[in-house]
């Protein structure tokens, strides 16, 4: 039962604060809606766990605190039924330093990539930055829905093919994968031994209220060990500035070669970005539940599909 009731629809200027989002088209008439990062405060229990740790005034290198990877735990388990464990957690900086960690971890240079486009840029770059072919596979508009071209995808695959980059749900056209969908996408990695790369950090605004997301790793045990799942609470709770994101991997050989490519490159993830994650998985459930309640009822403006 729901006791706090957060506020949606306070505007916030956020000129001046260095919002990438808002410079870009600075001084022209322009509403920038180019980039999933929300005009919304993040929770207060968030806001309030940053203040705390920036009021103890001393800002050394840092972990990842094992409470958060508890906290982590307990909520991939509540949200997906996934019993992860702590070794297969890998935190990074970004998913857009993910992605291309990912690809440099599998396979050799002038291996192939596949992938579904449109799709969010970086995932056509970073084949590219770390020595892969981009292979693309189009989605289909079929009855005003967007889907998987399952036979074009495996006419595309080759023996050179050897990652799959997955966005689940897509970014751009929307679609959160039905288990259907997933299992065939597996089966298709499983007959082509391919690495499943799948990026799921929109997997906590899935809107529509039947529907749940499926982390693909959690098909089956043999879909798990070909797999680099990449989550993150940044979009969730609106706290991607602050750079905390984590790969899941069970296979300690994927691990392995994973955590090699990262290699000294990598920053480590900064003191803030822990503690507004840790706040966020542990106290952010009400608040992003009134988000979902808001945005749908803002999803009356798109035109409807
Ligand atoms: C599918 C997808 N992956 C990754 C990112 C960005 O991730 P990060 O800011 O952690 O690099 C975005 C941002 O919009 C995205 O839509």
């Amino acid at each position: 039962m729901s006791t706090l009731h957060f506020d949606f629809d306070r505007v916030i200027d956020r000129r001046h604060t260095g919002s990438e989002k808002w410079d870009r088209y600075a001084g022209r008439d322009i509403i920038p809606l180019w980039v999933a990062d929300m005009d919304f405060r993040s929770p207060p229990a968030v806001i309030e766990a940053l203040h705390e740790r920036v009021e103890h005034g001393i800002f050394g290198y840092t972990h990842p605190p094992a409470e958060l990877v508890e906290a982590v735990q307990a909520s991939l388990l509540a949200d997906y039924d996934w019993a992860v464990e702590a070794e297969w957690i890998v935190w990074l900086p970004g998913l857009v330093c993910g992605l291309n960690v990912l690809s440099l971890a599998v396979g050799e240079p002038g291996d192939q990539v596949i992938t579904f486009i449109p799709v969010y840029p970086p995932f056509m770059s970073a084949p590219g930055l770390t020595g892969r072919t981009l292979v693309k596979v189009p989605l289909k508009l079929e009855d005003d829905r967007w889907q998987m071209d399952l036979p074009g995808l495996e006419l595309a695959i080759t023996p050179r093919t050897r990652l799959l980059l997955l966005c689940s749900p897509h970014n751009p056209v929307g679609r959160s994968w039905s288990r259907e969908e997933l299992a065939a996408i597996a089966q298709v990695a499983k007959r082509h031994n391919l690495i499943i790369g799948s990026d799921d950090i929109h997997a906590g605004l899935v809107l529509d209220e039947d529907k749940r997301h499926i982390p693909i790793a959690t098909l089956s045990p043999e879909t798990a060990r070909r797999t680099i799942t990449l989550l993150a609470p940044s979009k969730t709770y609106n706290i991607p500035g602050l750079g905390c994101s984590f790969a899941v991997i069970s296979d300690p050989g994927l691990r392995r070669a994973f955590r090699s490519a990262k290699g000294r490159i990598v920053p480590h993830v900064n003191t803030l970005g822990y503690t507004a994650a840790l706040a966020a998985y542990r106290h952010g459930e009400e608040w992003r539940q009134q988000l979902l309640d808001y945005l749908r009822g803002n999803r009356i403006c798109l035109p409807q599909r």
